[in-house]
């Protein structure tokens, strides 16, 4: 329950304060004089202040003040009589929430006080949030510290209460299925299922009945009416995976859903209602497709309403330790290795690498690094080749050859491979100029690309 302060040494308008207030849910402290007030102020937790500005010795402005000394971000709504604007406008320079005039209306009144304390909430809302965050960088299952990740940590959880669509975006790998897990989750429909569907995983007609549903008879071998996993997610989230993937008659009946809450099953005439969250995440650009005609505008509105960008691993370079002591803690009970660490120069590797998979790359190298390491701790031995030779100075020579040998095509095409998205990263994704930076011509720099399958397959065509 909200506290709300009233000072005024009119009886009859505490009482009617007090009345009013009351109503409308608040536990209410009234005192007489500006000196009770302060007394209040600065002794217990009151969510708002309402003081008279004319009091004897004194007065509203005395109480404002030791109000904001002692916490700045409690309202204080100024009550002035008629014809005083001059010390209204000094206390909002001082930093009132507000003033009133007398005589006023209940409603005016009501306005203003429950416009304070919306705004009171939110930002105690936000500052909880923060402190959150800050005290264990995670969310559900999701880790991060860099400002990015917390930046996206607030807004998952903003989100989440509302039932608006959300459309995440990011490399492949980067966590998009488990934001989408933790919006769920956080949501008043956690305890309805997050049923996802991965468009890109199968033929156009099976995604239909799957999504969708079938009725008896639609097609060879629905033997039986069947709900479609949109009905099942009633009530809970439906999680529409690499959505940039969804056939055109797959995308034309999910805009139905989104605009309406309403499909037919595949063969039916009745229209089905749900009440559904809709989540969808790409890692493949929309605004793309769309230009390409192979993803609707309209849809992409609809699906596009609150976006979550999460930016790949290497733009956020701070989480790399974090979630590498998560993965090493997680794999080291699973293969029955306890107490194992990593060294600070394989660290130094991770934190340098470019993780073009992203978290999923990163998770699968602490992986295979924990079921290679020999002693109690990875080294940089442990690390697959790339990420070896990312970290090697040659010009230094700090080069060994391992008791093992090495395989020396592959730790030069390792190289090679470094060395080509190095540039292109340096270069802004420019090929052109990204060649000239490692002395190739643009021909054989693009056939490199091409045969390690960097960079995507497209030539981009601006830079030719
Ligand atoms: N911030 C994070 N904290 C902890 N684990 C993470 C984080 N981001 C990703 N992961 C882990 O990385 C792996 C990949 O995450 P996820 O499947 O959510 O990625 P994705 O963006 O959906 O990838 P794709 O586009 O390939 O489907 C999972 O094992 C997930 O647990
Ligand atoms: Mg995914």
């Amino acid at each position: 329950m909200l506290t709300v302060l009233v000072a005024d040494d009119e009886k009859s308008m505490r009482e009617f304060l007090e009345i009013m207030l009351s109503r409308e849910g608040y536990d209410v402290v009234t005192t007489a004089s500006a000196e009770e007030a302060i007394e209040v102020v600065t002794s217990r937790s009151i969510d708002l202040v309402i003081t008279d500005i004319n009091m004897p010795k004194a007065t509203g402005m005395a109480v404002l003040k030791s109000s904001m000394e002692f916490d700045p971000e409690v309202p204080v709504i100024m009550i002035t009589a008629f014809g005083s604007a001059d010390t209204a406008v000094e206390a909002m320079k001082m930093g009132a929430y507000d003033y009133i005039t007398k005589p006023f209306k209940v409603d005016e009144i009501k306005l203003v006080v429950s416009k304070a304390l919306e705004r009171r909430r939110d930002k105690e809302e936000i500052r909880r949030l923060k402190e959150e965050v800050v005290q264990s960088y995670s969310l559900g299952d999701l880790l991060g510290r860099s400002e990015q990740m917390v930046n996206i940590f607030r807004l998952i959880k903003k989100v989440a209460v509302s039932n608006s669509t959300v459309l995440i975006t990011g490399e492949s790998g980067t966590g998009k299925e488990l934001v989408a897990k933790a919006i769920h989750y956080l949501s008043n429909r956690k305890d309805r299922p997050i049923i996802s569907i991965n468009c890109g995983a199968m033929p156009e007609q099976l995604l239909e009945s799957e999504m969708f549903g079938y009725q008896k008879g639609a097609f060879t071998g629905a033997n039986a009416d069947k709900k479609g996993l949109l009905e099942v997610s009633d009530g809970g989230t439906f999680f529409f995976d690499e959505v940039g993937e969804a056939p055109i008659s797959v995308q034309v009946k999910m805009l139905r859903v989104l605009q309406e809450r309403e499909f037919k099953r595949v063969g039916g005439v009745k229209d089905i209602k749900v009440d559904i969250r809709v989540i969808a995440a790409t890692n493949q650009n929309l605004e793309k497709l769309i230009e390409d005609g192979l993803f609707r505008e309209d849809l992409y509105y609809r699906l596009n309403i609150i976006p979550i960008h999460i930016p790949p691993l290497r733009e956020r370079r701070e989480d790399i330790p974090l979630l590498v002591n998560r993965f090493v803690e997680k794999f080291v009970v699973s293969n029955a290795k306890a107490g194992m660490s990593i060294s600070n120069d394989a660290m130094r590797l991770l934190e340098n690498y470019h993780w073009r998979g992203n978290v999923r790359e990163l998770e699968n190298v602490i992986e295979r690094a924990i079921v290679l390491a020999t002693g109690t701790r990875i080294e940089p031995e442990n690390l697959p080749d790339e990420i070896k030779l990312s970290g090697v100075d040659i010009r230094n020579g700090t080069m060994t050859i391992p008791d093992e040998g090495v395989d020396l095509e592959e730790m030069l095409s390792g190289l090679e491979k470094e060395y080509l998205t190095k540039a292109l990263e340096a270069a802004g994704g420019k090929k052109k100029q990204a060649a000239k930076l490692v002395k190739l011509s643009f021909r054989s720099f693009r056939y490199k690309l091409a045969k390690y399958g960097i960079g995507g397959s497209s030539g981009d065509g601006e830079d030719e």
